[in-house]
C-alpha cells in the first residue's frame, strides 16, 4: 500500500465522533444551578486575545426534541476558531446545531458544546436563539468578561467544587485547566479497592471534576482486575469508576487490553493451553464491547517494544504464542467490538531521548500500517526526567508520529524533579524550593508548547498527568528512587485534600493559553 492510500484510509470517517469535553461544564455547573434558561451562553475562560466558552441547551417542553438549532452573533471581534460537540457554520452569526451523538433531548435534558475563538480582550456573552430559546427566558448570564487568565463569569459554568478552589504562593488559580485546550486533559487514578481511590476521597473528586477532562484508571482497567479467570470478567469496580466519569461529563481513556507485565497479565492466561488467539480476541472484544459508548479511546497494546531484540518485540507471552502479529489481532478486535472509539500504542521512553526505541516504535507502527491495522493513534508515556530528554528530542518523535497521519497522545505524563540516571549525585533536590518549583514549571511548560507546535489539532489525542498530587505517584513505590521525594505532579496534599496547585499547572495552562 503507498502512503497516500494508507494515510486516505486513515482519514476515512470511522473516527467521526468528536472530543466531548465541554460536557464537563454542564455538569459541573448543575450542581449549584437553581432555575435553568433554555439557552446560556457562560464564559468558562478568557484571556488577552482567547476565549473558551460553552451553550447549554435545554429542553424545557415536555416532549422529545429530535435534532436542535441555535444562533448568536458577537457585536465586537470576538471570533470562533475551533469547537466541539456540536457543528458550527456561519462566521458571525453563527450557526451551532447538534452533533451525530447529542440531538435527542429528553424533557429537561441539557446539552452542552464548547468552543474557542479569539478576541481583542473582551470576551463577550451574546444572546442565543433557536427554537429551544424561545420561550423568553434564554440568557446571557453576564455582559462581558474583561481580560483575565482564569475568569468564569456565568453561573453555568461555576464549579460545583467550592472547597476546592485553591491558590498557593506556588501556583496559580486556573478555573478549569481542562476548558483550556480543545482535547482531552486527563489525569490517571486509583479506584475499585486502592487506598488513594478518589471515590472515598471527596476532595479529590472535586479536583478531578474541575480540572481534568478524561480519567485513565492507573490500575484497575488491566487484564488480571477485568478478568481474573478465563469465564469470568469483573467490570464492577471499573463500571464505578466509569460511571462516575459519566455522571461528571468526563471522558475515559481505557488502559489497557494487551500488557505484558508479569503482575497484570492473570495466571490463568500464561497457562492457557487452548486457542490462544480466540482467547486474546475474545479478551479484547468483550471487554470493549462492554465499554463501548463510554470509553471514548483505549491503549490497546501497551509497551511490546523490546529495543535491544533485533526484531524490537519483547519476548511477552502475547509475543511467544503468536508472533509479532498479534498486536495488529488486537487492534481488529478491538475495532471490531467498538468502531468508534480511538485505538492507541501506547510505550514508554519512546520520547526521543533512546534513538532505538523510537526507531523501534516507528517500525512496530509502520507495519501495523502496512497491515491496514486500525490504530489511530500513538500514546507516549512521558515518564520523562527533569532534563532527559530534550524538548527537541520530543518534537522529533512526535513529528514522526504526526508524519503518518497518526493522533499524538501524551498518555501519563509526569516530571519528577530528581534524576537518578544524571550524573550529578542524586537526589538532586531534597525539598521543594520556589527554585524548584520554577524549573518544574518550566519544564512542563515547554513539554505542552512542543505538543502544541508538532502535533496540528486534528491529532491531538490528549494530554494525561499520571495522578493528581505528589503523593498519589507511582515513583514513590519505583526502586530506582531510592524513596527520595520527586513531587512529580501538578497538585500538592495533604493525602485527603484540598489539594493545592502547583506551579507546574501554571506551566501546563500557560503552554496552553500561549502565553
Ligand atoms: O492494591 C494492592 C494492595 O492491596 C497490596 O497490598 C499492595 C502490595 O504491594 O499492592 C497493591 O497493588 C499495587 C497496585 O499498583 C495498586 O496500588 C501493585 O502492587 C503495584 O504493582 C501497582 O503498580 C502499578 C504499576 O503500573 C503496575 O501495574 C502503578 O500503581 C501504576 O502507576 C503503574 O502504571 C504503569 C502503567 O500502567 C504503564 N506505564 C508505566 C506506569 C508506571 O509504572
Amino acid at each position: 500500500m503507498d502512503t497516500f492510500t494508507v494515510l486516505s484510509s486513515l482519514a476515512e470517517p470511522r473516527r467521526l465522533r468528536r472530543y466531548m469535553g465541554a460536557l464537563a461544564v454542564a455538569l459541573l455547573g448543575s450542581a449549584s444551578q437553581g432555575a435553568l434558561a433554555e439557552c446560556e451562553y457562560s464564559i468558562d475562560n478568557s484571556w488577552n486575545s482567547g476565549f473558551v466558552a460553552a451553550v447549554r441547551v435545554t429542553n424545557d417542553s415536555a416532549s422529545t426534541v429530535d435534532g436542535w438549532q441555535v444562533q448568536w452573533q458577537y457585536s465586537g471581534d470576538n471570533r470562533i476558531t475551533n469547537h466541539w460537540s456540536s457543528q458550527i457554520s456561519g462566521n458571525n452569526p453563527y450557526t451551532a446545531g447538534n452533533a451525530p451523538w447529542n440531538g435527542t433531548l429528553q424533557p429537561g435534558q441539557s446539552v452542552v458544546f464548547g468552543f474557542q475563538g479569539t478576541s481583542s480582550g473582551t470576551a463577550e456573552v451574546p444572546e442565543v436563539s433557536g427554537a429551544l430559546c424561545d420561550s423568553g427566558n434564554s440568557s446571557s448570564s453576564s455582559s462581558s468578561s474583561s481580560s483575565s487568565s482564569s475568569s468564569s463569569s456565568s453561573s453555568s459554568s461555576s464549579s460545583s467544587s467550592s472547597s476546592s478552589s485553591s491558590s498557593s504562593s506556588s501556583g496559580g488559580s486556573t478555573e478549569h485547566l481542562y476548558s483550556l485546550a480543545a482535547f482531552p486533559v486527563g489525569v490517571a487514578v486509583s479506584a475499585g479497592n486502592e487506598s488513594r481511590s478518589f471515590l472515598i476521597i471527596p476532595e479529590k473528586q472535586d479536583s478531578i471534576a474541575r480540572h481534568f477532562s478524561q480519567l485513565t484508571a492507573g490500575n484497575i482497567m488491566k487484564m488480571s482486575y477485568l478478568h481474573p479467570s478465563e469465564n469470568t470478567y469483573d467490570f464492577a469496580n471499573a463500571d464505578e469508576m466509569v460511571n462516575w466519569a459519566s455522571a461528571n461529563g468526563i471522558g475515559v481513556h481505557g488502559h489497557t487490553f494487551i500488557w505484558h507485565s508479569d503482575y497484570q497479565v492473570p495466571s490463568w492466561m500464561n497457562s492457557y493451553s487452548g486457542d490462544f488467539q480466540a482467547m486474546m480476541n475474545d479478551h479484547v472484544s468483550t471487554i470493549a464491547d462492554h465499554f463501548a459508548g463510554r470509553v471514548e479511546s483505549w491503549d490497546v497494546v501497551n509497551e511490546a517494544i523490546d529495543e535491544n531484540q533485533s526484531n524490537c518485540y519483547r519476548n511477552s507471552l502475547f509475543y511467544q504464542r503468536l508472533g509479532s502479529s498479534y498486536i495488529a489481532e488486537a487492534f481488529n478486535a478491538a475495532d471490531a467490538a467498538d468502531p468508534n472509539a480511538d485505538l492507541y500504542y501506547n510505550d514508554y521512553d519512546t520520547e526521543g531521548g533512546n534513538s532505538n526505541k523510537l526507531d523501534c516504535l516507528l517500525q512496530i507502527v509502520d507495519d501495523l500500517q502496512a497491515n491496514n491495522a486500525p490504530i489511530d493513534g500513538v500514546g507516549f508515556q512521558m515518564h520523562v526526567q527533569i532534563d532527559w530528554p530534550s524538548t527537541s528530542q520530543m518534537r522529533t518523535a512526535f513529528q514522526a508520529i504526526v508524519d503518518r497521519g497518526l493522533k499524538v497522545k501524551l498518555t501519563e505524563l509526569d516530571v519528577p524533579v530528581n534524576n537518578p540516571y544524571a550524573s550529578t549525585p542524586f537526589p538532586q533536590h531534597t525539598s521543594y524550593t520556589p527554585e524548584v518549583a520554577a524549573l518544574q514549571k518550566a519544564r512542563y511548560k515547554s513539554i505542552v508548547e512542543a505538543y502544541l507546535d508538532v502535533v496540528p489539532a486534528h491529532l491531538r489525542g490528549g494530554i494525561t498527568v499520571w495522578g493528581l498530587w505528589d503523593g498519589d505517584s507511582w515513583l514513590l513505590d519505583f526502586d530506582e528512587r531510592q524513596g527520595a521525594d520527586d513531587w512529580p505532579l501538578l497538585f500538592s496534599g495533604p493525602a485527603n485534600g484540598p489539594y493545592e496547585e502547583k506551579a507546574a499547572l501554571d506551566g501546563v495552562a500557560e503552554a496552553l493559553t500561549g502565553q
